[in-house]
């Protein structure tokens, strides 16, 4: 059977890597766009049998070399994204100018699909430039290309992830933790296999001029998400709630750090609840059902942070001794 050729942008993190696995098992084969092949490329190479995938570089986002690419393409991914600015303008450069640009590229090379990650609950959190600049991005996107697929999901969660490792690190080693709104804000997180499942279904399917907000099974709360990793880890820790000025204050000094844990921005969006809108269809409307449960999924890679490891509760060694 012949493979199908895919552009992929973004495909180093957490999803992209994901997805690579995916579809190059299905015979789809992958042209992977990263910024430095010598970083990405160990961890990108692993994800593929050989002859699945090739890299290329782009320094910066040069028009001609993408039309090069584009024209050998029949879906292009977009994959990249940002959830802070190194410089002011990154968002929109990010998430805005170029879904503009790789959607009328897209368009003019008359391909079959352009997938777009964008996020969910964008169209509430007016107060945040990150939610702003993506959802510029899709408008962009449906101006400029009508066989576009935009997936909008919530929290992607996995062992490969930012958010659940970068919490059970820091539940780790702070004896207090700080919660911001009362931690009632409520996710619907989704494991990256299940987006990962949602995604490939899109891209084998009909589906084009589709916008779909992909959650997963259960609503919690930060609260909630916090108390879970923090089972899943065997640790106690006080969550304090923080009074606003006290949180933008916090967000105000660790927004200076080269990776910043929080910024103000960020803070604007924990605001906003991230469950589906009942704008656009869900993964469920459309019959790609999310089913990993988050307690069960966190278990199986909180070992990393719990005393001991993995094996301690098992280990008999000691008693035969
Ligand atoms: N993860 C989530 O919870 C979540 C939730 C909602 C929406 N999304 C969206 O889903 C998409 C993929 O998410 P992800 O978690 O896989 O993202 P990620 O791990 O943060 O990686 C995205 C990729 O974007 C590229 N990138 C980052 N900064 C860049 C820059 N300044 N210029 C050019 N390229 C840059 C990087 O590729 P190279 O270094 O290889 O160039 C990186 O691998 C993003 O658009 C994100 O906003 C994610």
């Amino acid at each position: 059977m012949k493979q199908k050729e895919i552009l992929l942008f973004g495909a180093s993190g957490q999803i992209g890597r994901n997805l690579i696995r995916k579809l190059t098992k299905n015979n789809y084969k992958i042209t992977a766009v990263t910024r430095n092949i010598h970083r990405a490329g160990y961890i990108l190479k692993t994800q593929a049998n050989p002859g699945y995938l090739d890299l290329v570089e782009l320094k910066s986002f040069e028009s001609d070399k993408i039309d090069e690419l584009m024209k050998n393409t029949s879906i292009c991914i977009n994959l990249i994204g940002i959830l802070y600015e190194k410089k002011k303008g990154q968002f929109k450069l990010i998430h805005t100018d170029l879904p503009d640009m790789l959607s009328q590229k897209a368009k003019k090379h008359s391909i079959d699909k352009f997938v777009h990650l964008s996020a969910l609950g964008i169209e509430v959190s007016k107060d945040s430039e990150y939610a702003n600049s993506k959802l510029n991005g899709e408008k962009k996107i449906i101006r400029n290309f009508k066989n576009h697929i935009i997936i909008k999901p919530s929290i992607v969660y996995s062992v490969d992830d930012n958010f659940t490792t970068n919490f059970m690190s820091l539940l780790n080693i702070l004896p207090i933790m700080p919660i911001y709104f009362n931690g009632n804000t409520k996710f619907t997180p989704i494991h990256v296999n299940d987006l990962v499942n949602v995604i490939y279904n899109l891209i084998e399917g009909q589906n084009k001029n589709l916008v779909i907000e992909c959650v997963g099974p259960e609503v919690l709360t930060f609260k909630e998400i916090m108390q879970k990793l923090l089972n899943a880890i065997g640790k106690k820790r006080f969550l304090l709630p923080l009074p606003l000025p006290i949180a933008k204050l916090s967000a105000k000094i660790l927004q200076l750090f080269p990776k910043p844990l929080l910024t103000e921005d960020q803070l604007n969006l924990l605001k906003y609840d991230n469950c589906k809108s009942g704008i656009y269809k869900t993964n469920y409307d459309l019959g790609f059902q999310a089913t990993r449960k988050f307690e069960e999924e966190i278990d199986k890679y909180s070992f990393n942070w719990r005393s001991g490891g993995q094996f301690a509760k098992d280990n008999n060694l000691e008693k035969t001794k």
